[in-house]
C-alpha cells in the first residue's frame, strides 16, 4: 500500500480569535492545514465563528482552510464558504438529507467537499458514497467543543472507511482530543489528516507541537 503522508490541520478553535492571523502565521510553516470549526448554537449547542470571520482569515494567511460546518441547513450555507476561497468545506451527515448533491455543488464552486460523521452516527450507509467527497471527517468526540476526551472506539469507523476507499484519494480526517499520546492509534486506524486544537494551539510552541504530531503520525502509519 502506498505511503500516505500525514496532514495536520490545527483547530483555531483553541487559538486567541482576537489574534488570528499572528495565529495562523505561527503555524504556518509546520501545518497543512487550517481547522476554522464553525458552529452556530443549533446543530451543535456551541457558537464559534462564521463567513466574515472565514473571508477575513483567507485574506490573512496562504495556509488552506479546512472549514468544519457544525450547522443546520448547509445546504443553505456552505457554498457561501467555497465562494469565499475555504480549500476545504466538511459538511455533518446528520445536517442534511441529499450529501451527494452538496458535495457536487461544492466542488462546483471550487472546494474540495467533506463529509462529517459524529459520535453517534453510523459509517454504513455513507461508504458507498465515498467517491463524491475528497475528505470524509470521522468524529472522534461528540461535536461541539474543544478540550474533549478521545474517544478510541470511534477508530472502527476509519477502519471502515479505510477498508472501503480502496484506490480512491479520499482523505480520511480524524477530530476531537487528538495529542501526542492517540494520534498514534488514529493513524494505525487509517487516519491520515488530524484536527488538534489543545494540543497545538495549547502549547508553549505551536509549531513545534504541529511538527511532534506530524512524526508521529507518520512513524504510526508506516
Ligand atoms: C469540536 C471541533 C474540533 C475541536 C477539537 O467539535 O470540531 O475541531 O476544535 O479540539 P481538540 O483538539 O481540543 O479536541
Ligand atoms: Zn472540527
Amino acid at each position: 500500500m502506498e505511503h500516505i503522508e500525514p496532514l495536520i490541520a490545527p483547530s483555531i478553535l483553541a487559538a486567541d480569535f482576537a489574534r488570528l492571523a499572528d495565529e495562523a502565521a505561527a503555524v504556518a510553516d509546520a501545518v497543512d492545514w487550517l481547522h476554522v470549526d464553525v458552529m452556530d448554537n443549533h446543530f451543535v449547542p456551541n457558537l464559534t465563528i462564521g463567513l466574515p470571520v472565514v473571508e477575513s482569515l483567507r485574506r490573512a494567511t496562504d495556509v488552506p482552510l479546512d472549514c468544519h460546518l457544525m450547522i443546520d441547513d448547509p445546504d443553505r450555507w456552505a457554498i457561501g464558504y467555497a465562494e469565499a476561497g475555504a480549500y476545504n468545506v466538511t459538511f455533518h451527515a446528520e445536517a442534511t438529507d441529499d450529501p451527494v448533491a452538496l458535495a457536487r455543488r461544492l466542488r462546483a464552486a471550487g472546494s474540495k467537499a467533506g463529509l462529517a460523521i459524529d459520535r453517534d452516527t453510523l459509517i454504513e450507509p455513507y461508504l458507498d458514497l465515498l467517491p463524491e467527497f475528497d475528505t470524509l471527517l470521522v468524529m472522534t468526540i461528540k461535536a461541539g467543543f474543544g478540550g474533549q476526551q478521545f474517544l478510541p472506539e470511534l477508530l472502527d469507523k476509519v477502519r471502515a472507511v479505510k477498508a472501503a476507499r480502496g484506490e480512491l484519494s479520499v482523505r480520511i480526517e480524524v477530530d476531537g482530543g487528538i495529542n501526542a499520546d492517540t494520534i498514534e492509534q488514529a493513524a494505525q486506524a487509517g487516519a491520515d489528516a488530524f484536527v488538534a486544537g489543545t494540543a497545538i494551539y495549547g502549547a508553549e510552541d505551536p509549531a513545534a507541537a504541529a511538527r511532534a504530531l506530524r512524526e508521529r503520525a507518520r512513524a504510526a502509519a508506516s
